[in-house]
């Protein structure tokens, strides 16, 4: 029978008791820590989810045991995408700990809407065996571990209470324990061979114990205070305790200010307050995908803090490692930590926190007017001499480090020259990140004190060694947009160059310009719909963001979208005198043009759309696949998910969160890390990944924080580039994602952004063009959201003016999944967006292109032209 037909001969009789229903084996991985269902709603993290066969009474909500002992929480929800039934969520996670067993769930007492109780139901859920690290993939792995490591940021540590002192008792404290994350939700996830988590890693250290004790008390997965003899034995074991806060995050649903989110749980507070009570060291490890408040710091008198992010799959041992000092901590902060009331955007970024959560697929209309401009991250903070909790770039480790300019050299026709020593001046080895910011003069145009020009980590250097850095600075990384001028360049005066290993860096020196120097004259795209008061250093309270413009419309469409002007189709569409097949355009791609005028509308249509239901339901899990055409030899091209590992249903690479990787500062690392990604995905036969994803991290909320790089446009442009660049270079495309201004997932297919034109290309459109300057990707995908009066998949302006003429853009552009909910097809192709997703094999999606060409509302030519851009980039990899 098929499941359809079973769903459909289910008795729902009125006198029909319900029933969970069952499809196989039930398998549970306590190493998926959140699961399929959290970027569905963050309660379903760590539960196994079943579902009842009738309409149940949630205020009746019945039991479930594991093995005879209770599940403390349970949830009852109807949920519109599983077809409106009941789903019943059951948190095992730290009760089913075990690899390769058999546990019982005893599930009884719920009731149906008709008053029927269940009857008690048995349910076997197994766990997978252990799975042991091999050698075969000990290169692949040793990056995983490097990476993870190097992104790990040092915050704090006060009397130099960490690294820890060996031949101690670890006393570990938080739901943490069961729930120590190692990757994103959604997109983001990884599906690693095996995971290492911190207890793991502790585990595994001779020179140190656990307090099992306390292990065995956090089964609960909850942030409890352990009763007091707990309390005692451990505090006689070790007078440190050490506590892990974690967070979980990913697509589909933003992070609020809700206390357990942003700031501390009730219990969290509780028990962190005692613990400062009670031991003399206590040390937080932030195990978190975004930045939280950190005012616990001072109010409990906490010495160390450590953001550990999500390390992927080794991100246990790169902790321990850390924290025990067998290598020193070397990440920096790729975003200012603030309190989230001054962050410029909390003004204009829904927050649920108290009002209702929206998710991806939100009906609301929602407007985001991005009023503090080019004020994002320390470029606010900096220029506005505003508090901080901690500066961008900031990060400590074991030993210090001197950096002295030796030299500064400007060139006004190529750009700064400096040359940099760095010495070890402590007693331990480490590795320092140099970095180095400009500061424009300040005439008519608004500017910032300074902006990050470049950044450079040195090796691992012993106590007192030296190592030289000299950084090429060239005048394209400096230039501003003027939107007077409609160019970019760099005005006329006096530039200041700072040098330091954060955004607090030392004035060393300065440069003149002589005249105001056009680097790059432009066109005026994108402009915005409505005008708005930016914020500005010269009223800056008056200008301070308000808000008002932003938050839920009325409109049931994008409000305010504005028409954009429309580029000419290049391709001439003459047919070829005989007929090509995908071989002889790979042998020579000259003849690409050929080769596409010879479909047919029909076949031009199916290579526009993908033919997949998508989000890995079918084949090996992939996102989607080009659909070949038959009689042309023609391939099929597999893609999918790939921030931080292959995101299929075959194990493989777990790579940290790409916030961690970007804190490494290693832009060598991240090479290294798109470069196994790649080659694991080769081996799986993708050769596509949809990744790197790198917005701006405008606001700490947004999240797909974990998943994007940083606040910083050069900084994220250069990381994710560099990962780009490791991932092409073994052969397989990448896709860039999500152009453009994508900074929040509530109603994120309804969201429209609203930003000067400045803003983009200084900020939001300025970290692609800086990736695509390290490497040309393979495909660009287009985002959910409007920006500036269009939705950015059917935007003109955006992909053929912005990408392919002003940055020559050469590969094709695809758009996220399911944008076609609140877009049009037949837009999105005239905008010259050449791949439609996730799209099926039927004609429901196809046939609205055919029909579009037929009835004179789509050009020919310009669905030639977009196939031709998918055709071309296809040959280089399959
Ligand atoms: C995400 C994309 C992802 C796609 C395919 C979408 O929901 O926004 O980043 O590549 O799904 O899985």
């Amino acid at each position: 029978m098929s499941e359809f037909d079973f769903l459909a001969s289910i008795p729902r009789g009125k006198d029909d008791k319900p029933f969970l229903l069952s499809f196989g084996e039930v398998i549970y991985n306590f190493n998926d820590i959140d699961g399929l269902y959290t970027m569905l709603d963050k309660d379903f993290s760590g539960c196994i989810i079943f579902n009842f066969s009738k309409d149940m009474n949630s205020d009746r909500v019945g039991s479930v045991e594991v093995d005879g002992v209770p599940v403390t929480n349970i949830y009852l929800k109807k949920l519109a995408v599983m077809g409106n039934m009941w789903a019943l969520a059951v948190k095992v996670r730290g009760l089913i700990s075990e690899y390769d067993r058999t546990y019982t769930l005893t599930i009884k007492d719920f009731v149906d809407t008709d008053g029927n109780t269940m009857e008690p139901q048995d349910i076997e859920v197994k766990t997978p065996p252990q799975v042991y690290p091999e050698e075969r993939f000990e290169e692949h792995e040793s990056i995983a571990y490097q990476v993870a490591q190097e992104g790990i940021v040092l915050l704090e540590n006060k009397e130099g209470i960490l690294p820890l002192a060996s031949q101690q008792t670890i006393n570990l404290f938080g739901k943490g324990i069961f729930q120590f994350r190692v990757g994103a939700v959604g997109a983001g996830k990884i599906n690693p061979r095996y995971i290492k988590n911190i207890v793991d890693a502790i585990k595994e250290d001779n020179d140190y114990q656990l307090n099992e004790n306390l292990i065995e008390f956090y089964r609960c997965d909850e942030d409890k205070l352990p009763p007091q003899n707990l309390l005692d034995e451990a505090k006689e074991l070790s007078n440190t305790a050490i506590m892990l806060i974690t967070r979980s995050s990913g697509e589909n649903i933003d992070n609020t200010t809700e206390k357990g989110e942003y700031y501390l749980s009730e219990e969290e507070d509780t028990l962190l307050s005692k613990l400062s009570e009670t031991f003399e060291n206590v040390i937080v490890i932030l195990n978190v995908g975004y930045p939280i408040y950190t005012g616990f710091v001072q109010k409990y008198g906490i010495k160390g803090l450590v953001y550990s992010g999500y390390g992927g799959m080794l991100g246990g041992p790169a902790l321990w490692d850390t924290l025990t000092g067998k290598v020193a901590p070397s990440g920096k902060l790729t975003d200012t930590w603030a309190n989230y009331l001054d962050i410029p955007s909390s003004q204009n970024f829904y927050d649920a926190a108290g009002v209702e959560r929206l998710d991806a697929n939100s009906q609301q209309y929602i407007n985001t007017v991005y009023e503090e401009d080019i004020y994002v991250g320390y470029r606010y903070f900096d220029t506005f001499n505003k508090p901080v909790e901690y500066p961008f770039g900031y990060g400590l480790t074991y030993t210090s480090f001197e950096i002295e300019s030796k030299q500064l050299n400007f060139n006004p026709k190529i750009g700064l020259e400096l040359e940099v020593e760095v010495t070890n001046t402590g007693q331990d080895s480490g590795k320092e990140v140099v970095q180095v910011y400009i500061g424009h003069p300040r005439n008519n145009l608004e500017k910032p004190k300074k902006i990050l020009v470049a950044f450079e980590k040195t090796s691992c250097l012993f106590a007192k060694e030296k190592e030289q850095v000299v950084f090429n600075i060239p005048l394209q990384h400096m230039m501003l947009y003027n939107p007077e001028e409609s160019a970019y360049m760099l005005e006329a005066g006096t530039f200041t160059v700072y040098l330091g290993n954060d955004v607090n860096a030392t004035e060393i020196g300065a440069f003149c310009v002589e005249k105001d120097t056009i680097l790059r004259k432009v066109e005026h795209l994108m402009t915005p719909p409505i005008e708005f008061t930016l914020l500005s250093q010269n009223e800056p309270e008056q200008s301070y963001p308000q808000g008002k413009l932003s938050g839920i419309t009325d409109e049931e469409d994008f409000s305010y979208l504005t028409p954009r002007r429309q580029y000419k189709p290049k391709f001439s569409g003459k047919k070829p005198n005989q007929k090509l097949t995908y071989q002889d355009v790979k042998e020579n791609p000259q003849l690409v043009e050929d080769f596409v005028a010879q479909f047919s509308v029909e076949e031009l249509a199916r290579l526009s759309i993908c033919g997949s239901a998508g989000w890995g339901m079918e084949g090996i899990g992939e996102a989607g696949h080009v659909v070949g055409i038959e009689g042309y030899d023609f391939p099929e091209l597999l893609v999918a998910d790939g921030n931080s590992g292959v995101n299929i249903h075959a194990t493989n690479i777990g790579m940290p969160s790409s916030v961690t990787v970007s804190s490494s500062f290693n832009k060598e690392l991240s090479q290294e890390v798109g470069k196994v990604i790649g080659l694991e995905a080769k081996s799986l036969g993708i050769p596509l990944i949809l990744a790197p994803a790198f917005n701006i991290h405008r606001n700490p909320l947004n999240g797909r924080h974990p998943e994007y790089y940083s606040e910083d446009p050069y900084q994220a442009g250069m990381m994710a580039g560099y990962y780009a660049k490791g991932m092409e270079s073994v052969g397989v495309a990448t896709s860039m994602k999500h152009l453009i201004a994508n900074n929040c997932e509530s109603s994120r297919k309804r969201n429209h952004s609203i930003l000067s034109e400045r803003a983009i290309r200084d900020i939001y459109f300025k970290v692609f063009e800086l990736a695509m300057e390290v490497q040309m990707p393979a495909s660009i995908m287009t985002a959910y959201n409007a920006c500036n009066g269009s939705p950015t998949a059917s935007d003109s302006e955006l992909i053929q003016g912005l990408l392919r003429r002003e940055i020559g853009f050469d590969g094709f552009v695809m758009t996220d999944w399911t944008t076609y909910d609140t877009v049009p097809i037949v837009d999105m192709i005239k905008a010259g967006n050449t791949w439609i997703t996730p799209g099926s094999l039927d004609e429901t999606y196809t046939s609205q292109i055919i029909d579009a060409v037929n009835n004179g509302n789509l050009n020919l030519l310009q669905l030639q032209e977009n196939v031709s851009w998918l055709i071309k980039t296809m040959i280089r990899y399959v």
